[in-house]
């Protein structure tokens, strides 16, 4: 009888149950006897043993469900390594848990810092199989990450709100869009929800371009102006120090996250009054979107085919609309960005669209 582990780790997002359920029912269609394990709370239930059996009806009704059925939790790759407050050694705790629960395999659903430990975990010979979850839509090796464009829609809705009001009181308004390192929702929000200015971590702006590109939509009797700012934007200035000069300038910085700063300037430099709005981690909520619905269970679908094949080691992937499995080997570590130089960008800013660059 096979027993597989189930595990979300990370930031959660909108499509982790889809994807739960597309493995579990494809699974059951080949092993109906499967012994399904939900390791609660991401790698935390697998270091301090806690789980909880599944049954087929766990996985029924939770298609359009947002969240996660079994917890998730973020425990550091870099920690991993650490012992815990007690002197665990957090990887051989993993490890005795899996033969203690005589696992065939692990599926891990999870964003970057969760491959990395997969990864970690297939180096210590234990059997993983991982589908991409996030959504920034920043793990390398795939097209598309499963949540991301349920975050997408969400975004786009604000600024979509936005628009309306920011129409009627002649204002600047500036929507912070999640994604630290990575600017793909907010890209695709920005443009989607019409946005004039885009700021994203990949391409530092300058604030001089972001007023010119302001006084250009004035002039033009343009009543109101939209930025859609990456919660890690940043400026040509900033992105020129060290990680050391950065952290210490970021100590002293008054402001509430990047949008509140930027907002600040553009009320000096332009005298227009800014409105700040933060969706925050209404991005990650709610359901799922059809679309991400679709992707979910044809990536869990081929996960467990992975899982009959005793085919381990590798995270599921989207490339040019075929699944393909991806090494781990080859997808911890490295993050999917956006190319400044890529088409997409070079067609919104055909479009007007302003960087900031
Ligand atoms: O990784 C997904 C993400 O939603 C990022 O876009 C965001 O910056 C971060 O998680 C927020 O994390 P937390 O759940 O720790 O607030």
């Amino acid at each position: 009888m096979k027993k597989i582990g189930f595990l979300t780790s990370g930031g959660d997002c909108q499509s982790l149950n889809a994807t739960m359920r597309g493995v579990a029912k494809t699974l059951y269609q080949t092993y109906p006897d499967v012994e399904i394990y939900g390791i609660l709370e991401g790698y935390k239930g697998l270091i301090y043993g806690n789980y909880r059996k599944m049954k087929p009806s766990d996985f029924s009704g939770i298609l359009t469900e947002g969240g996660t059925i079994i917890g998730t939790s973020r425990q550091p790759f870099k920690k991993m390594r650490e012992p815990d407050e007690n002197g665990l050694d957090k990887v051989e705790a993993m490890k005795s848990n899996y033969k203690k629960w005589g696992l065939d395999c692990l599926v891990i659903l999870g964003g970057n810092g969760t491959h990395k430990t997969a990864n970690l975990l297939s180096e210590e010979s234990l059997n993983v199989v991982t589908l991409p979850k996030t959504i920034d839509n920043d793990i390398w090796g795939t097209d598309i990450t499963f949540g991301f464009q349920s975050a997408v829609n969400i975004a786009t809705n604000a600024i979509d709100c936005i628009h309306t009001t920011a129409a009627s009181h002649s204002r600047v308004f500036i929507v912070e869009v999640m994604g630290h390192k990575v600017g793909w929702l907010t890209l695709h929000a920005g443009i989607a929800g019409g946005a004039d200015i885009i700021l994203l971590p990949e391409i530092p702006y300058d604030i001089d371009s972001v007023v010119a590109a302001l006084d250009k939509r004035t002039k033009e009797g343009k009543q109101f102006s939209i930025l859609a700012v990456a919660e890690g934007a940043i400026s040509k200035e900033d992105a020129a120090l060290s990680k050391k000069e950065l952290k210490a300038k970021r100590k002293e910085n008054p402001y509430p996250s990047i949008s509140y700063q930027i907002g600040k300037e553009i009320e000096e430099r332009t005298g227009q009054e800014v409105r700040i709005t933060v969706p925050g981690h209404m991005q990650r909520g709610g359901e799922p979107c059809p679309y991400d619905r679709v992707i979910s269970s044809r990536l869990g679908a081929a996960a467990a085919r992975l899982i009959i094949k005793e085919k381990y080691g590798y995270m599921v992937g989207f490339k040019n609309g075929e699944i393909v499995p991806v090494p781990l080997g080859e997808v911890a570590g490295k993050l999917k960005m956006v190319d400044p130089d890529s088409s997409i960008i070079k067609e919104a800013k055909g479009l007007g669209i302003c960087f900031g660059d």
